[in-house]
């Protein structure tokens, strides 16, 4: 990015549901323990969406939260960019929708579909209009309703996942600060491993795609935990590198919040001690998109990021994809 604007992250907000669906709630469902979900996994309790509420509802609260922590009035938002894999509906884009109802009156406005990596993608998109100095000001927001797709009778998958919307306002920062470093891949072989089969052009909507669960998460848990711990280290390991960053020099690590066992591997490879590391997949479970930026809002929130700080963002998802991205972090805009 050298010889354009620097950008960085101005503002962030979060939000998630009310509900709280325990490990003891999902004993009385599938034949689970919470002894089982905590070891193998680290989550205890995630949030659910009421009936009425959809991704852009979630999305909502937590760019309001964005905007107003940053100042800046959706008016003045330029474009939004939504990541997610459970939008309201399949068009319009739920970053159309929000822009709707936020006002954001000359904002251009689309979806990401990078699963658990959307995140990532939408702010190595986002940075490269304010980069260039085309726009100022793009809201980047991950946001899951993942309850809705989720086959509460399969306990393979549904003790992994919860709802919720985390939200980033970028804009332009001072020179030495903001983003150092990107880096995003792709393996679309491995599709299969992480999916939801039925609901799009290849397999229409029908009673017999209801009747065969194909609406729901398909997910091959043991071969994704394979290639995460793979791509994590070596996303991480190639925004060091394009940095000129030794991985003692990082003072926040903000995962994508899966499995503990996957981030445990991470923090062993790079020697990070605890208080480096951000984990509320306690909380949480995987929230998908929304893991991200929901984790790095509340590390803000509870003052774990200080000026000059060096923070490493790092996540793996459906596609399969992968992302990472190295910031010099700043309280200060121009
Ligand atoms: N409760 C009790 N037993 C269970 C449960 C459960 N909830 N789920 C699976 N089991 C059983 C399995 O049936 C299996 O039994 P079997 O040996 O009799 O067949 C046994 O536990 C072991 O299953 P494994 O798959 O080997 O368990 P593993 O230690 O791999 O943990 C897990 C499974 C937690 C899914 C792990 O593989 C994982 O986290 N994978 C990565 C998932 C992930 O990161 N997904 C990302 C999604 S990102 C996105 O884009 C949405």
């Amino acid at each position: 990015m050298r010889g354009m604007q620097p950008v960085g992250i101005l503002s962030t907000g979060s939000y998630v549901p009310e509900r709280v669906l325990t490990n003891a709630d999902l004993e009385q469902m599938v034949d689970t323990s919470d002894e089982w979900i905590v070891t193998r996994t680290g989550i205890r309790e995630r949030r659910i969406c009421s009936p009425e509420q959809a991704s852009s509802d979630l999305a909502y609260e937590a760019a309001v939260k964005a905007l107003q922590r940053a100042n800046v009035a959706a008016e003045d938002l330029d474009m939004i960019i939504v990541a997610t894999v459970t939008p309201d509906m399949l068009f319009p884009s739920t970053a159309c929708l929000l822009q709707d109802r936020l006002g954001a009156k000359k904002a251009a406005a689309f979806d990401v579909s990078a699963a658990c990596t959307g995140f990532l993608y939408g702010i190595a998109t986002a940075s490269q209009f304010i980069a260039s100095g085309l726009y100022r000001y793009v809201l980047v927001v991950g946001v899951e309703a993942l309850s809705k797709i989720t086959d509460y009778t399969n306990r393979n998958t549904c003790v992994l996942f919860g709802d919720g919307a985390g939200a980033a306002l970028l804009g332009p920062v001072p020179d030495g600060y903001g983003f150092q470093s990107f880096e995003l891949g792709a393996d679309g072989s491995g599709g299969p491993l992480l999916q939801q089969p039925a609901g799009g052009s290849r397999i229409p909507a029908s009673s017999e795609s209801v009747e065969k669960r194909l609406h729901y998460i398909s997910m091959n848990g043991g071969e994704v935990f394979k290639f995460a711990v793979r791509v994590m280290n070596a996303a991480t390991d190639a925004v060091l590198e394009k940095a000129g960053v030794s991985k003692e020099e990082v003072d926040l690590l903000v995962p994508h919040q899966a499995n503990l066992r996957i981030i445990d591997a991470a923090i062993k490879r790079f020697g990070l001690s605890e208080e480096k590391v951000v984990v509320n997949l306690d909380r949480y479970g995987n929230m998908s998109s929304a893991s991200i930026p929901v984790a790095l809002d509340e590390a803000l929130e509870a003052g774990r990021i200080s000026e000059g700080d060096t923070v490493v963002l790092v996540g793996f998802g459906g596609g399969l994809t992968w992302g990472a991205s190295l910031l010099k972090w700043t309280f200060q805009r121009v």
